[in-house]
């Protein structure tokens, strides 16, 4: 079986350091193992929750492929295309649909947690099944490897379940899937919350200057009880420790500040500046190649284009199979 990989974001902001680390360092290594690779801009999907603000969805199209380029997935290796431009994903979502039970929507982790987050009372149907709609993005092009951040594996169960569905109803037309988690799956916010979420405002941008690194560290939550630099610090739940846990190559010296914190003598400005080093030396080379590749946005709109057709035409042939085996293929 062809490794097909694809993978994707939704544009509603630019990507974080969360990202990073649950999924892009995935996405650039596996562009060179597969058979195939995607990267898609889920507009669409952005749209099932700012539905009501296109602008800000098409604002930042360019802005969350800059970053993916930036971070080195490449368009050579890996084809970049626009969600709502390719009208299989649409299509298969129409008939997906069917196969799902909205209890079963309901019930699903991710979407649960984000309806909490994000809508006091209103649920829009589209939000509700965009489990389902990313079925669809994975499957128009029959890819089996999906990289991903550790929130987003309850979605893809629901893939797989569709997948059962499908070939169950209407004879094998596709394959389960595989999620690939970063060796970090979820990284804490700067504000010790669970997730770094843009919703959230606790994230540290690939984008970010060092003034903004360094300012969004000092506000990071250490150990409220230790106080005077002699005082003896805690290491669990110590939001700059799990950061230099993931960023810092440098385990052993990493180590030894643990250790020296937990004894008392180490104080939270030289831990701080350390890791705003650290952080600076993960995101300088990133934002440098941001900022040259931002200076031909046409340039990346064209990488765009140019990987939409390619994703129109293999979409296309997959509904080909697909109108056949649901038998509404009326007009050979
Ligand atoms: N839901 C994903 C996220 O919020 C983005 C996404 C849309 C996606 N379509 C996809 C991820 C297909 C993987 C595969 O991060």
């Amino acid at each position: 079986m062809k490794k097909i990989v694809l993978t994707g974001d939704r544009p509603t902001g630019r990507l974080h350091l969360g990202h990073y680390v649950g999924s892009i360092e995935n996405r650039v290594k596996l562009q060179d193992e597969a058979d195939q690779a995607f990267y898609m801009v889920a507009d669409v999907q952005a749209l099932t929750d700012n539905a009501d603000n296109p602008e800000k969805v098409r604002d930042n199209v360019l802005e969350v492929a800059l970053d993916n380029l930036a971070c080195g997935v490449d368009p050579k290796k890996t084809t970049f295309f626009i969600q709502s431009q390719v009208p299989a994903i649409a299509e298969l979502t129409v008939f997906f649909l069917n196969l799902v039970t909205v209890s079963r929507l309901e019930q699903n982790p991710t979407v649960k947690t984000e309806i909490e987050q994000k809508f006091s009372r209103a649920i829009p149907a589209g939000f509700l099944c965009y489990p389902i709609s990313q079925a669809a993005d994975i499957l128009f092009c029959k890819s089996t490897i999906i990289p991903v951040g550790e929130d987003q594996k309850p979605v893809i169960e629901q893939c797989n379940e569709i997948v059962d569905t499908f070939n169950r109803f209407y004879g094998q037309v596709f394959h389960r899937v595989k999620h690939v988690i970063g060796a970090t799956g979820r990284l804490v916010g700067t504000d010790g919350n669970a997730k770094m979420s843009k919703s959230l405002g606790n994230s540290i941008y690939l984008s970010d200057s060092k003034e903004e690194i360094r300012k969004k560290v000092k506000d990071m939550y250490t150990d409220p009880k230790h106080i005077h630099v002699e005082d003896p610090g805690q290491v669990e739940g110590n939001v700059v420790f799990a950061y230099l846990d993931v960023f810092d190559a440098d385990k052993e010296g990493v180590a030894a500040l643990k250790e020296q914190y937990q004894k008392g003598g180490l104080g939270d400005a030289v831990l701080k500046d350390r890791l705003t080093e650290v952080l600076e030396g993960v995101i300088a080379p990133i934002r440098a190649r941001r900022e040259e590749l931002a200076k031909d946005p046409q340039k990346i709109m064209k990488i765009l284009e140019e990987g939409t057709k390619v994703a129109q035409k293999i979409g296309e042939q997959t509904m080909q199979e697909v109108r056949e085996a649901i038998k509404i293929n009326y007009f050979k």
